[in-house]
Formats: C-alpha cells, sequence, structure tokens
C-alpha cells in the first residue's frame, strides 16, 4: 500500500492511507469516512432498493424510442427509481418551432415512469446547446424573451410531474477562466441565469430547481470555484435554487478526483442538494468497478446527496457506448461495477446533516480577495472542509493566482476556543494569541494566473464547529 497525496499534493496529517488505484485514489474513501458513515438498516437487491436503505433514490437516463425493447425496460424498471429523459425534454426537442411546442415523447416518459412508481427529473429548460435553430440565431432582448417564454410553457406542462428540474445546463466554461461560458443567453445579461430559475419557480412551486453542470467534480477546479461562488450568491441574494447536479462524466483523462466528496459537502454547506446527474466512468473491469465505488462513497458521505442518475441503462445505450461506461453490459449482464456499486450503497451512508456549520447561521464568507495591487498580483483564498472527528477537523485552504504572482501569504484565523494542531503543506507562523496563523509557501510561491495550491491544517475545535476566516496577499 502506498501513502496517498491528494491532487492538490497535499498528504493527511493522521496515520489515514488511501490506496491509488490508477490515477484515482477512492478504493479506502469509506474507511476514511468511517466517522460519518452510518451502516444501511438491509441489504438491497437491486440499485434502487440499496439507495433506499439511506433514504436516496437512484436513477438512470431513458430514451423514449427504447421503450419498446424488454430487455431495457426489465432493467431500468428493476432497478432505477428516478427517470430522467436523455434528450426528449430538451428545448430542441420540446420548442421545434418557435412557440409551437412538442411533448409526446417526454410524455411518454413521465408516462411510463409513473405508470412504474417512479419519481422524474427533468432536463433542461435553458442550455447554450441542442437549442432549436429558430433560437440560434436569436439574441438580446428576443432571445431572452423566448428562453423564458420556454421555461415558463415547459415547467407549467410538467407542472407537479417532476422531483427537480436541470433548469440551466452548463453555462460555465472549462478551463482555468472560472467564468460564464460565452454563448447567445450569456450575451442577452448576466442575470440571466437567475431570471430562468424565478421563471422556473413561478411555473412550477414544487419542483426542486437544480442548476446542472459538468467537470466541476475536482474541488480545486476554477470551474467548479466559479459555480461554487454562483450558488453562494444565489443563496444570498434569495435566488431559488434547491440543488445543484454533478453530472460527472469521467474517463481516464478525467478521473474521478479524491477530492469529490470536499466538493459535494461544500456545496451541501451552502444550503442546497447536491445529486449526481449523469454518471458514466469509462473503462472496465476491477478499475472501473473501484472509481463506481468512490463516487457512490462520495455521495453517501454527504447527507444532503440526495441521489445518483447513471446516464443510460447497457453500455450500448450510452452516448459513449465505445467507453463501455455504464453498469450493464450491451446484454444487459451486471458488470462488475454493478456489483461494486451495489455494495457501496449497502454499505450505508450518513442520513443526518454533517456537523457543517448551519448554513440559518451567519458564516464567515469562506472566501476573502484582496485587492489588485498594481505591480503585483492579487489570489483568492477559499477554505473547505476536511475530514471530521469527535474532537478535531481537518481544513484545507486553495490559494488560486488571479494574475502571475511570485509569492503568498495566507493568514487562518481560528476561534477562542480553537486550535491549530498540526499544518501540511505550507510554512506556518504565529501571532502571540495563537489564535492567528500566516502561512507561507513551503517552497517557490510562484503560480501563473489561474494556478492553484493549497495546504492543510488540523483543528481542535473545543465545541466550536465555525469555519476559520481565511485571507491570502500577493506579491
Ligand atoms: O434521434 C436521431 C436519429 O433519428 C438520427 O438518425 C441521428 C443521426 O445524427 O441522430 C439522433 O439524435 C441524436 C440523439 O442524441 C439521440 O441519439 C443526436 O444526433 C445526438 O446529438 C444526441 O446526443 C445526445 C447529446 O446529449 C446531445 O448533446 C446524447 O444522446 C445525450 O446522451 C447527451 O446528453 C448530454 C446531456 O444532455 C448533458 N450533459 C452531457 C450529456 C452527454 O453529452
Amino acid at each position: 500500500m502506498e501513502e496517498s497525496m491528494n491532487r492538490s499534493g497535499l498528504r493527511p496529517p493522521s496515520s489515514t492511507h488511501r490506496r491509488r488505484t490508477g490515477a484515482v485514489l477512492v478504493a479506502a474513501l469509506a474507511v476514511t469516512l468511517a466517522g460519518a458513515t452510518l451502516p444501511a438498516q438491509g441489504a438491497g437487491s437491486t440499485l434502487q432498493a440499496a439507495a433506499a436503505e439511506s433514504g436516496r433514490y437512484y436513477g438512470t437516463a431513458i430514451a423514449a424510442n427504447k421503450l419498446s425493447d424488454s430487455t431495457y425496460t426489465t432493467i431500468a424498471n428493476r432497478e432505477f427509481n428516478m427517470i430522467t429523459a436523455e434528450n426528449e425534454m430538451k428545448m430542441d426537442a420540446t420548442e421545434p418551432s418557435q412557440n409551437q411546442f412538442s411533448y409526446s415523447s417526454g410524455d411518454r416518459i413521465v408516462s411510463w415512469a409513473r405508470s412504474n412508481g417512479k419519481r422524474v427529473r427533468g432536463h433542461a429548460l435553458a442550455w447554450h446547446s441542442q437549442q432549436p435553430g429558430w433560437m440560434q440565431n436569436m439574441s438580446g432582448t428576443a432571445l431572452r424573451n423566448a428562453m423564458l417564454n420556454h421555461v415558463t410553457q415547459v415547467a407549467t406542462h410538467y407542472k407537479g410531474q417532476i422531483y427537480a428540474w436541470d433548469v440551466v445546463n452548463e453555462a460555465y466554461a472549462d478551463g482555468s477562466s472560472g467564468a460564464r461560458r460565452d454563448s447567445n443567453l450569456q450575451r442577452t445579461g448576466n442575470d440571466w441565469i437567475e431570471a430562468a430559475f424565478r421563471a422556473a419557480r413561478a411555473a412550477d412551486p414544487a419542483a426542486k430547481l437544480c442548476y446542472n453542470d459538468y467537470n466541476t467534480d475536482n474541488w480545486s477546479h476554477a470551474k467548479t470555484q466559479g459555480v461554487y461562488t454562483m450558488v453562494r450568491d444565489f443563496k444570498a441574494r434569495g435566488v431559488p435554487i434547491d440543488c445543484v447536479g454533478f453530472q460527472a462524466h469521467f474517463n481516464s483523462g478525467n478521473p474521478v478526483p479524491s477530492n469529490y466528496d470536499v466538493t459535494l459537502r461544500n456545496f451541501a454547506a451552502l444550503g442546497v442538494d447536491v445529486q449526481i446527474t449523469e454518471l458514466d466512468i469509462e473503462g472496465s473491469g476491477s478499475s472501473q468497478a473501484q472509481q463506481y465505488a468512490g463516487v457512490h462513497q462520495a455521495c453517501l458521505s454527504v447527507a444532503r446527496c440526495t441521489g445518483v442518475t447513471v446516464w443510460g441503462v447497457r453500455d450500448t445505450d450510452s452516448w459513449r457506448a465505445s467507453g463501455t461506461p455504464l453498469l450493464f453490459d450491451g446484454s444487459g449482464n451486471k458488470k462488475a461495477a454493478y456489483t461494486s456499486t451495489l455494495n457501496a450503497l449497502n454499505a450505508g451512508g450518513t442520513t443526518t446533516p454533517d456537523p457543517t456549520p448551519n448554513p440559518t447561521t451567519p458564516q464567515p464568507s469562506p472566501t476573502t480577495t484582496t485587492p489588485p495591487v498594481t505591480g503585483t498580483g492579487s489570489c483568492t483564498a477559499t477554505y473547505s472542509e476536511g475530514q471530521k472527528w469527535g474532537d478535531r477537523f481537518n481544513g484545507v485552504v486553495t490559494i488560486r493566482a488571479n494574475s502571475a504572482i511570485t509569492s503568498w501569504t495566507s493568514t487562518v484565523t481560528v476561534s477562542q476556543a480553537q486550535r491549530i494542531t498540526s499544518t501540511w503543506s505550507g510554512t506556518p507562523s504565529w501571532d502571540s494569541s495563537g489564535k492567528v496563523m500566516t502561512m507561507r509557501p513551503a517552497g517557490n510561491g510562484t503560480l501563473a494566473a489561474g494556478q492553484t495550491t493549497s495546504f492543510g491544517f488540523t483543528v481542535l475545535h473545543g465545541g466550536d464547529w465555525t469555519w476559520p476566516r481565511v485571507t491570502c496577499s500577493a506579491s
């Protein structure tokens, strides 16, 4: 067994060890989460039964044109209790001509789901992709109004039948910017996302409203931080958002990150549900099986991770069929990934709130930004929770260079009851009170614009779970 370093290069301070599996560190997550994991009540023999043991749903994407395939529907009916229309509720499918709505394929899926006692996730009301041709050529106020009309009409048609809507899909850019993706919708104004959420809430007040995206799984990635900042802002300003969907399309170039549970937990601490909405992992055999187990263990460790949806039934049904990314092979046989997923679900998870700060209690902002200084760089420090034990917790601070910097200094201030007992991946010094730690780089502090680095520490909490306050300054 090899001692693990997470993707930020951090080594846990305790004796915790993780087994490395290819590029992914997932196999021993259940061990590292042992303090927060509750055993399941019993063993479920299907995915939906096993997930239900801890109060979660288990879903899949369904294609309307496969509902006549009995192998497909037999598996779907047996294993899943949450259904997403893979393509049939998208903008191009539901409004092929402006103001002429077409619901027949979406309705077939809803009807099949509901007649078999299943709930439905709606996917997706507003998206830069899969827009009907007439919309692709629109801009400005006309496009904004057309988008809001679409959201209102489609959410009204399915009112009362949808558990959660992906209101806005994939609005953030890939790469290191952490910014919105350029699109015709984005060019109507930065408030287009919140306008869509408000229209959806007005149309179907009972549906949970989600923001859904991909490549938002790794906590230290700029895109993850961009979405997190938006959701935090929405919650602070009362924009009606209830959940965040993590698509979770993984392959060797985009493996399951070792900090996946941190990402899910930090979003949940904003006061939203988190859901894994389009899971698939390219690969085969035990490697794929271990990665599937790790994703489920991460979800199960977060009380507000309310369910998982895999993006299709059999490998041959997948949008990435050649990568054999799903739980059943083309003949409908259960794969090793199915067994590891079932076992992970049956191992149980937390159903009681994690000892995170109460979202109704004002918390110090986990992010502070130094003002840009002429001639030098600036940085952002973001606090994220790590593991927790009865008497202590780990914290991680991610330093992001907003422009090129040659060094950084970060302060971590803990409360009177708290005491930092150990640190890693930085050079600490202390003020006389012992409550303010100044952390400097362990080595070279140079960071290019958009680059991040992290350090960590352990806090003896003394009964106070308040997040430490963090700042960053750069030169
Ligand atoms: O149904 C037509 C068929 O009649 C035609 O002969 C054929 C030829 O091109 O196309 C078929 O439609 C395809 C459709 O899937 C149904 O198979 C479309 O071309 C194809 O573009 C479409 O791909 C879908 C893709 O979204 C489009 O962006 C995939 O099925 C669907 O799995 C995928 O789902 C997305 C999520 O919505 C958002 N997250 C990423 C995920 C994967 O890309």
